[in-house]
């Protein structure tokens, strides 16, 4: 058996689940943070998303990387620190250092403690020969990263998931930005970003038959009910999520199913039958969308890999 990694402990600030949960229900429209979905349950829920026929997104991305792997590892350059914001389930990262040249460390980084040494001591598992350092930080900052035995030629930060369209577009360039900092001059960012296409697709990837995704947005508030001390009763709200074409973006809500009032933290809420509360967005991408984000961020794209149908990218920023 392999050592656990010990992670470098940062000291974040811990989320404010209450406090952003309160804030989110003061605005008009209300609004609940889509952060919050990923608690053990949500997590489980969002693993079942990935395996729905609907749902294209993973299976895209990751033909993309199993099938391009040795362009991207010429792109990307030999005896690179792969470094990942929040740690996912690790098929995709597995995929991407089996691909490049002589990987020197990979670092995850995540608020969670437990999440990030589970993912951490699986992967160092399996890479021996990889130098496993995670960091308890926030990746929203500029993280300073530990420095691995071997020297590495560049940082090269991973964002899969297209999880940079859950951000609008200000909070994904200013996400950017302190990633263009955790890398540095000579760094590079990977990031997989899902694409505008035929707005049915986009839309029943949202509304699976099975209802997954529905169970997965309403998880959200039974994870508040448990954890900020609410009373939303599950059956009262439903998971509606609409394509905005114009936009290129699927937005969330959950529906109030009539007139109630919720109790969240000791303080109360009025819905009105019919109001929509939004907890998620999903922005599509054109490449003049992925461009303009780059650009505010002081990076530009020097390579991409789309599948055949341009359904999915995954695109190389460098420092502009
Ligand atoms: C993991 C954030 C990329 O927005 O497609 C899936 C989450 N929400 N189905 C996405 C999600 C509903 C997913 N991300």
């Amino acid at each position: 058996m392999t050592a656990a990694p010990v992670p470098t402990d940062l000291h974040p600030s811990a989320d404010d689940i209450t406090g952003d949960v309160l804030r989110g229900l003061s605005q008009d429209p209300k609004r609940l943070p889509s952060k919050y979905f990923y608690d053990q349950r949500g997590s489980e829920l969002f693993e079942a998303i990935t395996r729905l026929p609907e749902y294209y997104l993973t299976r895209v991305e990751t033909a993309l990387l199993a099938e391009r792997g040795a362009e991207i590892a010429d792109a990307v350059g030999p005896r690179a620190h792969v470094v990942e914001p929040g740690s996912g389930s690790g098929r995709k990262t597995r995929l991407l250092l089996g691909a490049l040249r002589d990987p020197v460390a990979y670092t995850p980084i995540d608020l969670a403690r437990d999440a990030l040494s589970a993912g951490a001591q699986r992967l160092q598992a399996a890479f021996p020969a990889i130098e496993v350092l995670p960091v308890i930080a926030d990746f929203t900052r500029p993280v300073p990263l530990p420095r691995p035995a071997r020297d590495a030629r560049s940082v090269l930060v991973f964002f899969p998931g297209s999880t940079l369209g859950n951000f609008t577009r200000d909070e994904a360039v200013d996400l950017l930005r302190a990633l263009r900092t955790t890398m540095g001059d000579g760094g590079a960012a990977l990031l997989g970003l899902d694409l505008e296409k035929d707005p049915a697709v986009v839309e029943a990837a949202y509304n699976d038959a099975a209802g997954v995704t529905a169970e997965f947005t309403l998880n959200l508030l039974r994870r508040l009910n448990r954890d900020v001390g609410s009373d939303f009763d599950l059956g009262a709200f439903a998971h509606r999520a609409r394509y905005i074409a114009d936009e290129g973006r699927i937005v969330t809500t959950l529906e109030s199913l009539r007139d109630q009032v919720v109790t969240v933290a000791g303080r109360r809420f009025a819905f009105a039958r019919g109001e929509q509360m939004q907890v998620e967005q999903s922005q599509k991408y054109t490449d003049a969308r992925i461009a303009d984000i780059a650009a505010g961020a002081g990076l530009r794209v020097v390579a991409a890999w789309n599948d055949l149908r341009d359904w999915f990218g995954l695109r190389l920023l460098r420092p502009a």
